[in-house]
């Protein structure tokens, strides 16, 4: 990518070494390398948090003389420099991680959409690390950033870095996870209460009717808003069955920092505690699920219960073409940033883009935006993922 600089050491996803790597294309093991990267193609925006002290008792007589020239020859490149970061807003795009393959794909093309745009986009990504964040967004705070775009680690964390944008009037986007009792500007994200009812909406016609279902569930991390909203959805649905005694969740938890080794962990102890006899196991994301399967794989499980996800990430396709993944929710990221990055750069103009919604942060109704899901199973993964061009049908195999 051109005008890419590096600013921070590369930090190792944190699969374990353990887990069955996807296949990966060159795309993804590109995405990997440029974990920690910023795009800096911006000249005259960047230059004022930069501008060199100077004292003026060093200049020599001649150029004292030319003091008033001077004076306006700094007013003009001030104004011309206000206009230009006007023109090329610079973004700050501060990421929780970059360990499942989908914000890899968010931060490439909200980066290629920006660009187009005209902006520059200084990405930081926190590595599941609250206080790492923090810093992340004070440090683009600092660097003058024009209008921040944020995915939480966690939504309550993220409070104080908001409180330090708002003090220093940048304007802030939570991207895909809302930010809680914080003011900030926009919401932009999918119906992730639709992303829980389309996992358990898939798994409830297929169970078994003459007995009760045995099924297992896995939320993802406890820290992000995100999780609860999935686990609300998937109560929608199965909130009634259960209270009927039609469904049986034999085990339930919550996958820390959504961590497929903490789901296989999961798995391992609901087959411990309620046994081989499994129906389904709704797991929230592919992630998890992978971790999921893992530990199924591990007890001849594999293909025999039906298992969920979400984010239509190449290892859960293949997956499910393999019969090992019943199905995942296909999330077209590429629409969310692209709204994203125009939304962004008409903030920094001092825009006020329309909403379509307005969602309750706990301080304020922030004016949202809800992209819609698309469950997938084996039966529409071509005619959605694929068409979609979000893989190639040849990656799949
Ligand atoms: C996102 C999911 C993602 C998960 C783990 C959630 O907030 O909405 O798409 O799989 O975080 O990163």
């Amino acid at each position: 990518m051109p005008g890419v600089q590096q600013v921070e050491h590369p930090v190792r996803q944190h699969h374990a070494a353990t887990f069955l790597e996807p296949a990966r294309t060159p795309r993804h093991r590109r995405a990997e390398r440029e974990e920690f990267w910023v795009v800096e193609c911006h000249a005259l925006a960047s230059l004022d948090p930069r501008l060199p002290v100077v004292n003026p008792a060093s200049f020599p007589r001649r150029v004292m003389n030319l003091r008033p020239a001077l004076f306006l020859l700094a007013l003009t490149a001030l104004a011309s420099a206000a206009f230009a970061s006007r023109e090329k807003p610079v973004i700050g795009l501060s990421l929780d991680t970059l360990k499942e393959e989908r914000w890899q794909r968010d931060r490439d093309t909200f980066i290629a959409e920006a660009q187009r745009l005209g902006a520059t986009v200084i990405v930081q990504s926190a590595n599941s690390d609250d206080t790492r964040q923090v810093r992340d967004v004070e440090s683009l705070i600092s660097r003058k950033v024009d209008v921040l775009v944020i995915v939480p680690h966690n939504g309550s964390a993220m409070t104080r870095a908001v409180k330090s944008a708002n003090d220093a009037k940048i304007p802030v986007i939570a991207y895909d996870r809302l930010i809680l009792n914080a003011q900030i500007d926009y919401y932009l994200t999918f119906d992730n209460v639709k992303v829980g009812e389309a996992q358990a909406g898939y798994i409830v016609p297929r169970l078994p009717k003459d007995r009760p279902a045995r099924i297992v569930r896995i939320y993802g991390a406890p820290t992000d808003n995100n999780a609860k909203l999935f686990k609300q959805g998937q109560d929608n649905i199965l909130g009634p069955l259960i209270k009927a005694g039609k469904i049986q969740v034999v085990h339930e938890d919550w996958a820390l920092d959504w961590k497929p080794e903490n789901a296989k962990k999961i798995m391992n102890a609901a087959v411990t505690k309620a046994g081989r006899n499994l129906d389904a196991v709704i797991v929230s994301n592919d992630g998890t699920a992978g971790g999921a399967i893992q530990a199924l794989q591990e007890d001849g499980l594999a293909g025999k219960v039906l298992v969920t996800g979400q984010d239509a990430d190449l290892a859960a396709c293949q997956r499910i073409l393999r019969g090992t993944q019943a199905m995942t929710v296909y999330k077209p990221l590429t629409k969310l940033s692209h709204l994203a990055a125009r939304i962004a750069v008409e903030v920094a103009k001092g825009g006020k883009p329309a909403a379509t919604s307005t969602l309750h942060n706990g301080a304020k109704d922030v004016p949202s935006i809800f992209e819609a899901v698309i469950p997938v199973d084996k039966d529409n993964l071509l005619s959605t993922v694929v068409a979609d061009g979000f893989h190639k049908a040849a990656d799949l195999k």
